[in-house]
């Protein structure tokens, strides 16, 4: 067996760990050796990438380091270049393998959300030699997404695993960030369906480019469903890091509680069994300092129960949530229509 570079891991290895309950050491960035970077998707994901160069995604690659803000926290922080420190890197840029070793390429970009694409570039629009989207055989169909998954690709129909990676960044990880580099304590409002349907969206598919389209009822109810599941995995797992009464803790701790006042409401509003279990799971755990062990196993239970709801649930069952949703207005962010939609 070949040694290991120390590097961010493939994402089957990240699996590996996120099952074995060390979720959370390991940043969101995708294996700089398998990135493709966002002009290989654009070939074929042209209105993709437009919608992308709108979004803080996008331009916090040229902004972000030159910001007064991000020159103090780095000064905190002991940090003398930005785009170079894995404690940044890991949320806010996109790096790709160069002759000279990984290279900065771009800020969050496609393969940030869907995952490195060597592998799978490829095999995830494949339709079998001679056959188009309309024709490819069904066995077909199912193994290309199969390989693709296996390859690493996320795709939007997993939706607990597309949407995972968002928490990954907008939760913080690491305490002294916050509490000594005063960098903010992660997006307070993330909201999934809220934060997914403005700037970040990119639904052109069934318009064929022409669209951005807006999800169906049953999809919105199912991102601001498992958005809220995600939610509190996340922030029971950052209160599980905190070491110290700061800024952190605090800030986690209110999360999860609020977390929990959102899911119940949820619950009395399209009861089922899992978020029942998963409310029960969370009512158990003391959210004080220094108690890892118990709040990461209770986020392992959450995380398990969240990815079965994801697969048991395609939102038809939610219409019970309707009236808690976030209306247009507050999605964060403006959503991107190609020219010709715009009328
Ligand atoms: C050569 C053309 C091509 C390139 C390059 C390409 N794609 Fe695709 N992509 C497609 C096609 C065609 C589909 C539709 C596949 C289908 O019908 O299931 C697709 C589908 C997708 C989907 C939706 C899959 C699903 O199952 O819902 C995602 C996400 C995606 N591509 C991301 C990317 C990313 C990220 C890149 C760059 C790393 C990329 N693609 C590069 C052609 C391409
Ligand atoms: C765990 C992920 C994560 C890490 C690590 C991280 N950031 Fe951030 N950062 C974010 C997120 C998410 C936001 C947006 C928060 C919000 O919604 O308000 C953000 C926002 C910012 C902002 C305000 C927006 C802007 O572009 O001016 C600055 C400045 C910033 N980060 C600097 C840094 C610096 C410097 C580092 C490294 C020392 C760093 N961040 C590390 C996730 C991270
Ligand atoms: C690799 C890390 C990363 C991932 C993954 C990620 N984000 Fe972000 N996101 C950031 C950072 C960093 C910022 C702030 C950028 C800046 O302003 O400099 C941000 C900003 C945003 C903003 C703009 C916020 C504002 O204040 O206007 C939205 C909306 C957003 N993210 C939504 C999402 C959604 C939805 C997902 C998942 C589908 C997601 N993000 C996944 C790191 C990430
Ligand atoms: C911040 C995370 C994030 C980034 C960055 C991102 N995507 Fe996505 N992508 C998603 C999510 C989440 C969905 C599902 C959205 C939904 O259900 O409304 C999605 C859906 C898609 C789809 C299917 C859309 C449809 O109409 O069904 C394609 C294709 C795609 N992305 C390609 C790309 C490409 C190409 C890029 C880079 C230019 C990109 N994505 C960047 C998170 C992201």
């Amino acid at each position: 067996m070949r040694t290991q570079k120390v590097g961010p891991a493939p994402r089957k290895f990240l699996t590996l760990l996120l099952v074995c309950g060390l979720a959370g050491r390991l940043g969101a960035t995708p294996d700089p050796t398998k990135v493709q970077g966002p002009e290989a998707c654009g070939e074929c994901h042209k209105q993709e990438v437009e919608a992308w160069k709108l979004t803080h995604h996008y331009s916090t690659f040229n902004e972000m380091h030159r910001s007064d803000d991000a020159k103090a926290i780095a000064e905190k922080m002991g940090i003398h270049r930005i785009k170079s420190e894995s404690l940044c890197l890991d949320c806010h840029y996109t790096e790709k393998q160069q002759a000279d070793g990984p290279t900065v390429i771009a800020g969050v970009a496609c393969e940030s959300c869907h995952g490195a694409a060597r592998d799978w570039i490829n095999v995830h629009n494949d339709y079998g030699k001679g056959f188009k989207k309309e024709t490819e055989l069904p066995d077909h169909k199912a193994m290309r997404l199969s390989a693709a998954l296996k390859a690493g690709m996320l795709r939007p129909d997993d939706i607990y695993s597309v949407a995972e990676n968002c928490f990954q960044c907008h939760v913080i990880k690491d305490e002294k960030l916050v509490n000594v580099g005063g960098h903010n304590a992660g997006t307070a409002d993330f909201d999934l369906l809220a934060y997914s349907q403005g700037e970040v969206r990119h639904n052109f598919f069934d318009s064929a480019g022409k669209v951005n389209a807006d999800d169906s009822p049953a999809r919105k109810r199912l991102l601001y469903t498992v958005g809220a599941l995600l939610d509190l995995e996340y922030s029971l797992r950052a209160v599980g890091r905190a070491t110290e009464k700061a800024s952190y803790a605090i800030t986690y701790a209110h999360r999860v509680k609020a977390d929990k006042a959102r899911l119940v409401l949820i619950n009395q509003a399209a009861p089922t069994q899992e978020v029942t279990d998963i409310l029960a799971v969370a009512d158990k755990v003391s959210l004080k300092l220094n108690n890892s062990d118990e709040l990461n196993a209770a986020a392992d239970k959450v995380k398990t129960l969240a990815q079965a709801f994801a697969k048991a649930h395609d939102g038809s069952d939610l219409s019970g949530v309707d009236a808690m949703l976030p209306k247009p207005e507050s999605y964060k962010g403006t959503v991107y229509q190609p020219a010709a939609a715009k009328g």
